[in-house]
């Protein structure tokens, strides 16, 4: 049996395989249910106070920029949308599974600002290119898929430590491709895991789509390529300018079609770098709103 079988019957295996709360699988049954209402969507979050609570500070943030504070679920789930109320419920959902505290020699609150700050990254990308771009995203979809790209890491941390510490070592030893250094000693990538676990999570396929393919975003389905080369972009700035700790110390190739393909040009990349510089200082505001 191969290494990354080997990874994904343990992975299958493990007792404390991570799922979401049921609340969200309630979120998507509610999602695709023509009967489902406002209010009823905000009566499945409500049997969660602290996931609620957590939304409503997450929709009055900044990132949201609402004109006047949104007081209750039910006038959150009017003005957002149902989508966009799972979206920011999973983002805090997988926020609560794996929590800031890990290990002592994986920085786990440097992790979580770099998947923040990409999420971040992929909305002012976003911006800047929306005029040539073919579909359009919100927010929310904008954020989560940032938010998870690396997910996969995320996972093979706490359940394959010892194998995913000696990945990252040589990674920075060989200053390697992390993605290369998970493959050599695993078997299997971060993308790869990612797919599996999101798929167990039932993410949209534009946010399976990213984690799969920010590192070879030529590889993703056509159909949601955009979305995935706007989060190959900011993970790219992210670690460019050493924004948190994605577990790379050297930014990962940035594909050279990348930016023209969103419609910039060379002379637009040092401000749309610096925008999210900027903007990802409330990156540690986030984190303070989802733990
Ligand atoms: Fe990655
Ligand atoms: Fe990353």
């Amino acid at each position: 049996m191969d290494k990354a079988q080997d990874i994904r019957d343990s992975l299958e295996k493990l007792r404390n395989l991570p799922t979401l709360p049921a609340i969200i699988q309630k979120l998507h049954v509610a999602m695709l249910d023509p009967a489902s209402s406002a209010s009823s969507v905000a009566r499945i979050i409500e049997d969660d106070p602290s996931m609620m609570a957590r939304i409503l500070k997450i929709v009055n943030s900044a990132m949201y920029g609402t004109w006047e504070p949104i007081v209750s679920l039910d006038l959150a789930v009017a003005r957002l949308g149902f989508a966009a109320i799972t979206n920011i419920a999973t983002s805090t959902a997988v926020f609560r599974t794996y929590g800031r505290d890990g290990q002592a020699d994986f920085d786990r609150q440097a992790f979580w600002r770099h998947c923040i700050s990409v999420g971040i990254g992929v909305n002012v990308v976003y911006e800047r290119c929306k005029p040539q771009l073919a579909r359009r995203h919100g927010k929310d979809v904008l954020h989560l898929a940032g938010l998870l790209h690396d997910v996969g890491k995320i996972v093979l941390e706490p359940h394959f430590h010892l194998e995913y510490m000696a990945a990252v070592l040589a990674a920075r030893d060989g200053r390697l491709p992390l993605q290369k250094t998970e493959r050599e000693g695993l078997g299997t990538d971060h993308c790869e895991v990612g797919g599996w676990l999101g798929a167990r999570w039932n993410l949209a396929p534009e946010v399976l789509q990213v984690i799969q393919w920010h590192h070879d975003p030529y590889q993703a389905d056509p159909q949601h390529q955009e979305l995935v080369l706007l989060a190959h972009v900011a993970n790219h700035i992210c670690n460019l300018e050493k924004i948190g700790d994605g577990g790379d110390l050297a930014a990962p190739d940035l594909h050279p079609k990348a930016w023209a393909q969103l419609g910039l040009s060379e002379r637009d990349v040092p401000s749309v770098v610096d925008e999210v510089v900027e903007r990802s200082k409330a990156s540690e505001v986030l984190l303070a709103l989802y733990g």
